[in-house]
């Protein structure tokens, strides 16, 4: 098992202070955005011009912690990879807003991240592209009707045939597929979400975390080679 291609799993880091030692496969960590005692994870001092006018323009105070916490995660996982101060770190976005490391260049190196509520998930590889998403498994009125709109008529099916508790789990296991998917693509919205063959050629690993209280989906995608 050598390169990220190979692998059938992610390797989950226990704390964001564990190194990744062997560079090979997919390394991912999940992070509590709303642990107390966290307060390292505040210094906004460590962000971008471009990274604080985001942060600004959130109204919520809670979410300007949460994403000011997620881009110093960012930054402090990639600091220890690159062996770069975390605030030197230069990111820019592809044209549909996937994020990459500009400076120091690392051609082999992809991330990606996602956060939902207080969940975090980080994930990073070399001489592969990776997307991974997470999401707050919440009952929700909408879930067929939104399933509608992106699901393909199997996934669709599949739901209606499940007890409400399981419909859930199920949408939440698609829907955060899809999005991984497209976040491995940087694409963002894009007219392969509803493509069931869009994992096709790439490996996936899907779970169900606890992250605080709250149960969460997570997915995470990868392919040898940047798309
Ligand atoms: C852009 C998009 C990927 C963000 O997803 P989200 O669930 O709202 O948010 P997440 O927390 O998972 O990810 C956000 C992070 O992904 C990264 N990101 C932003 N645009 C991205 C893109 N085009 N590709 C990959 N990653 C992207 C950023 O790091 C961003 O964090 P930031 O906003 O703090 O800088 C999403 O809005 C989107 O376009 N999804 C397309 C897939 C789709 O159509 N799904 C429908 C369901 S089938």
């Amino acid at each position: 098992m050598n390169n990220a291609s190979d692998m059938t799993e992610p390797i989950f880091h226990e704390s964001l202070d564990e190194r990744i030692g062997d560079p090979r496969g997919v390394h991912v960590w999940t992070h509590n955005l709303d642990a107390a005692g966290d307060v390292w994870l505040d210094r906004d001092e460590l962000l971008s011009s471009e990274e604080l006018s985001v942060a600004h323009r959130l109204r919520s105070p809670l979410a300007r912690r949460r994403f000011v916490r997620s881009h110093v995660i960012a930054r402090h996982l990639l600091a220890d990879i690159l062996q770069q101060p975390a605030g030197d770190i230069v990111f820019r976005r592809n044209r549909w807003g996937k994020p990459f490391v500009e400076s120091p260049r690392s051609a082999a190196l992809d991330f990606n991240f996602s956060h939902s509520e207080n969940a975090f998930l980080f994930g990073v590889c070399f001489g592969a592209a990776v997307g991974v998403d997470v999401e707050m498994i919440r009952d929700n009125a909408e879930l067929l009707s939104i399933a509608e709109s992106f699901f393909s008529p199997v996934e669709i099916a599949s739901l209606h045939s499940r007890s409400s508790s399981e419909q859930r789990n199920l949408f939440f296991r698609y829907w955060t597929l899809k999005e991984a998917c497209a976040k491995l693509a940087g694409r963002g919205v894009s007219a392969d979400a509803a493509d069931p063959d869009a994992v096709t050629g790439r490996q996936h690993y899907q779970t169900t975390l606890r992250v605080g209280h709250d149960q969460i989906a997570a997915a995470i995608v990868w392919r040898s080679g940047h798309e």
